[in-house]
Formats: structure tokens, sequence, C-alpha cells
């Protein structure tokens, strides 16, 4: 029999999010954002810099207030950080004074400070090995590449031995070599584990490889999803047989057409006002701003 949270494991219902504009107004950067993911599921998140990615994932992982709206993990809806909960950043922020092992017994100790000193060493070395770095556990940050760097930063994040794993950009400032290997350790690890799991990303082929539904937020501000594209194609994935398969290129071609499609209804790239930066936004939105404010 399947568990009842099988069916959907993360639910996202009318989420809300309002930020202070630098003129003191309340800001709706999200609203109404809805979005239910099953377990083992695998979301990727694309949208225009600025429309609000981060800010539901932050929200997501209870590391940014929700304004409204709520979010419901695994039967209990969410009230901060908790470690059924893993984030991987752009940029993985080690202890540059820590070695590999240390900077991942960091988070491990603090989760798990029941377990015995034994099963805590087990849990870093498995984190370890299965991002590839059996052999490199004792290297400082300086002796490591940014890639493993990353690998690092994704260990720290499956040692806490969360239920979903929520990845910001997580290859961002690789190069493209590096970025295909570690998008491939992470899909290993998401079967290995069974985890749930969103990356929001930029990259196109990216969000088309990796996941199983590919998000399509709307530009801010209230910002939502916009599209849903369901990617159907069977795992363990071939990276060669994806790329030549037709299907893919059409969905990179929905995906991109959506990103175009958006970017003519925007305003200007980025409002700058008052030496701040407002993001991307609605023409109508800026004209109301700077009616409003009396700014040019
Ligand atoms: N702490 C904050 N205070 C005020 N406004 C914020 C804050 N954080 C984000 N914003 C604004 O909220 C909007 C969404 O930001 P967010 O970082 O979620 O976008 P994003 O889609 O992740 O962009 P990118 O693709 O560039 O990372 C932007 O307009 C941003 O300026
Ligand atoms: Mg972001």
């Amino acid at each position: 029999m399947l568990k009842k949270e099988n069916s959907q494991f993360v639910e996202i219902s009318n989420l809300v999010k309002e930020y202070p504009n630098p003129y003191g107004d309340d800001f709706r950067v999200v609203e109404d954002f809805n979005l239910k993911i099953k377990a083992g599921e695998f979301i990727s998140l694309i949208g225009h810099s600025g429309c609000g990615k981060s800010t539901v994932l932050t929200m997501l992982a209870g590391l940014n207030e929700i304004s409204g709206g709520g979010i419901i993990v695994g039967n209990k809806e969410i009230d901060g950080p908790a470690p059924d909960r893993a984030v991987v950043f752009q940029a993985p922020c080690l202890m540059p004074w820590m070695s590999a092992f240390d900077n991942v017994m960091l988070g491990v100790k603090n989760v798990y400070p029941h377990v015995s000193k034994q099963e805590r060493i087990q849990i870093v070395e498995y984190a370890l090995s299965v991002v590839g770095l059996g052999d490199e556990m004792k290297k400082y940050p300086r002796e490591m590449s940014g890639g493993m760097q990353q690998r690092v930063g994704i260990a720290r994040a499956i040692a806490l031995q969360p239920r979903v794993l929520l990845l910001d950009e997580p290859f961002g400032r690789l190069d493209s070599l590096t970025r295909m290997e570690l998008q491939d350790v992470i899909i290993e690890i998401l079967a290995k584990e069974k985890l749930t799991a969103m990356i929001v990303t930029h990259d196109v082929d990216e969000a088309v490889f990796m996941a199983d539904r590919c998000v399509m937020m709307s530009n801010g501000p209230k910002a939502g999803v916009g599209e849903i594209l369901e990617i159907d194609f069977p795992r363990p994935r071939n990276r060669k047989e994806v790329f030549d398969d037709p299907n893919f290129f059409a969905c990179r071609e929905h995906l991109l057409a959506f990103l175009e499609q958006r970017s003519h209804i925007k305003g200007d790239p980025r409002v700058f006002a008052n030496g701040k930066t407002l993001g991307f936004m609605d023409k109508e939105v800026v004209e109301e701003l700077r009616q409003k404010h009396e700014i040019v």
C-alpha cells in the first residue's frame, strides 16, 4: 500500500512574500504561488532574474519568513528550518580553517548531537564518498577546486539525511564540464536516497535534463507559477540519448519561448531608485511607483 505522503509530499499553497521596498511600501514579490510535489519528484524552477525563485526556495527551506499562505512538508506545516530540508547554494561557504571532513561534521554534530561519535564519522564519510571525495576528506578548502568545494557543500547537505534537497543555482559558478559531472552526482544521490528535490537554475538544458517537471515562474511583482512542463525521459537518464532526443529540443524550445515571451512584457531590465535595486518589474508597476514617489 502506498503511504499517504507518497502522493503529495510538499504542498505549497497560496504562498505570498512581501518585502519592504526602499520607500517603505510592502512590495508583493510572490503572490499565490501554488505547487504540489510528489515524494521523490525532482522539480526545476526557472524564471527571469529577480522574479522570486530564491525567495520561494528559501521560504520552503524555512530560512525566509512566509508573508501569507503556507507550506506543508510530509503532512506537517513548516515553521522554520529543519533537518528534513537541506539547501545547497551557489557558493558552498566552507569554513576555511576546517578540512572537508570537519566542514561536513560541523552540521552533523549540530543536527545529530545524540548520535554516537562512531556513527557520526560514518555519516560524514558516507556523504563525502557519495560526492566522490572519499579520498580527499582531509583536504582544506584552499587545496580544493571550485567543483570540489561544491561537492563538499553537497555532502554537507546530504549528511543531514534530509527528505528534501533544495538547490539554488548550485552549479552557477562552475565550468560546463564540472557542471555536468555534478549534475550526474546529484541525480545519482536523489535516486539512491529517494529524495524529493527542487533546483533553481537559469540553464534550460539543465532544467530539462535533470527534472521530472519544470516549473516556469511568471515575472514579478506578484510572481507565481506561470506554466508547468512535464519532462518524461525515462530514468536513469543517459545524457547523450536525452540530448539527441527530438523531444528534448522541443522541451528546451518551450522553456525558451516562455522566457522570451515574458521578457517582452517586462519593463526596464532592472529598476534603480535612490541607489537601490527594485528588481525586474512589469511596465505598469514601474510607472505606478514612479508617479507615486515622483522619481524619474
Ligand atoms: N531581503 C530582501 N529585501 C527586499 N527585497 C528583496 C529581498 N530579497 C529579495 N528581494 C527582491 O525580491 C525579488 C525577488 O528576489 P529573488 O532573489 O527571489 O529573485 P530570483 O528569481 O532568485 O533572482 P536571480 O535569478 O537573480 O537569483 C527581487 O526583486 C529582489 O530585489
Ligand atoms: Mg536567486
